[in-house]
């Protein structure tokens, strides 16, 4: 047990790492424009939703790949419950992207998403405060606000994946952003560990801008 200075230390950093997180990403997801024609913002959707295939395939990979460098017993036995609803959110957008005429399986990731996906499985050797920083605490908390958008944009063009989305998907994601954070609130109990966490989430996000501006590039260009 700790003592409950540290912890309230702990607190008082994921706090602050929460709201830097947040202001680093203000206006900074441009994967969808919220002010494009419907003709538009279609098919950024749409283009979005195969990319999606992917990073949730990826995703999975990658919690695979972690797990065994992962020895702390409360973080790893959370683990492969997120790997398996990975999996499964893999098919289900695999699923309604066929429903919708579109073949998922054609599609050929951004090389800046694949590039990605490649660093974090590699990163594997990195400190589990770091891994989790990256992935669930700075990279998830994102994705949960990057789906907020998507439904919120799809509901009007395509309710059925709007709703999709919703009840099968976002659930999940937020419950793995908590593991990232349950993670800092255990392990980042020293100021070198605080600073190893931080700059682990500056360097993600970074990394996931990038990524996310060359989407936004391709999807422009039809997909
Ligand atoms: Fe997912
Ligand atoms: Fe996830």
């Amino acid at each position: 047990m700790k003592a409950p200075e540290v912890q309230a230390e702990t607190q008082q950093f994921v706090k602050r790492l929460t709201e830097d997180n947040c202001a680093f990403w203000r206006d900074r997801d441009v994967r969808l424009d919220p002010g494009a024609p419907r003709e538009v913002l279609e098919r950024q959707l749409r283009y979005r939703m195969r990319q999606g295939v992917y990073n949730e395939l990826r995703a999975a990979e990658l919690i695979a790949a972690w797990i065994p460098s992962v020895r702390e017993r409360e973080i790893r036995e959370l683990l492969p419950r997120q790997l398996d609803d990975e999996q499964r959110h893999y098919q289900l957008l695999r699923r309604r992207l066929r429903e919708l005429g579109d073949d998922p399986d054609g599609y050929e990731a951004l090389p800046e998403w694949e590039a990605l996906f490649d660093w974090l499985v590699t990163a594997r050797s990195r400190p589990t405060i770091e891994k989790l920083a990256m992935f669930q605490f700075a990279g998830e908390t994102q994705s949960c606000e990057g789906f907020e958008t998507l439904i919120r944009l799809a509901e009007p063009i395509d309710p059925e994946t709007a709703r999709l989305y919703r009840t099968q998907i976002l659930p999940d994601e937020y419950r793995h952003a908590a593991i990232g954070r349950h993670a800092l609130l255990l392990l980042a109990d020293t100021p070198e560990r605080r600073a190893q966490a931080a700059a682990a989430c500056r360097e993600m996000n970074a990394r996931v801008f990038q990524a996310y501006a060359a989407h936004r590039r391709r999807a422009d260009h039809g997909g």
